[in-house]
């Protein structure tokens, strides 16, 4: 079982609920409980919502690709925006570059929390990446005997 959706949508706030969206809605097929739905869905709308806060400086675009096989789902989220110079940092809870603007700095950490693995591909003037994965449902075991 594999499925692959690809979108790209313009970098405006109320796109997050588009991505939150059509995200789960993807992931229908692998029936997954509300929780996991919950998780994937905050992840999404964090790595989004950084995409489009931090990244953009203007009339960029956020790049989604989800996918899974069987019952490993995956998902990227990539803007070509101003890249972080620092990736471990970043990752760390509680940094933030916009303290000023009511951010916590707990995306990354709710995205690691989520979701089973998340990586951060990143470059100054050239954009990032975002990769996470989680196992959805019950792992599929081998047919009984
Ligand atoms: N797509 C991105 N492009 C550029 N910088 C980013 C991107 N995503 C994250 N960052 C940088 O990493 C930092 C940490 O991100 P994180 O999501 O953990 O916290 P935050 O966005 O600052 O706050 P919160 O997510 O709690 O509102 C950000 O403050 C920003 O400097
Ligand atoms: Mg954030």
């Amino acid at each position: 079982m594999r499925n692959e959706m690809k979108m790209s949508m313009d970098a405006l706030s109320e796109n997050e609920a588009l991505a939150r969206v059509c995200v789960s809605t993807f992931l229908t097929k692998l029936h997954p409980t509300l929780e996991e739905l919950d998780d994937v869905r905050t992840a999404v709308s964090e790595a989004v919502t950084n995409a489009i806060i931090h990244g953009m400086p203007k009339d960029q675009k956020v790049y989604i690709t989800c996918s899974y096989r069987n019952n490993l789902f995956r998902v990227e989220v990539e803007d070509h925006g101003v890249g972080i110079a620092d990736v471990d940092k970043a990752l760390e809870p509680l940094f933030t570059t916009k303290p000023d603007e009511e951010r916590s700095g707990m995306g990354f950490a709710f995205m690691e929390a989520f979701m089973d693995s998340l990586k951060v591909w990143s470059r100054p003037g050239q954009g990032t990446v975002v990769i996470m994965e989680k196992a959805i449902g019950p792992t599929l075991t081998p047919e009984k005997e």
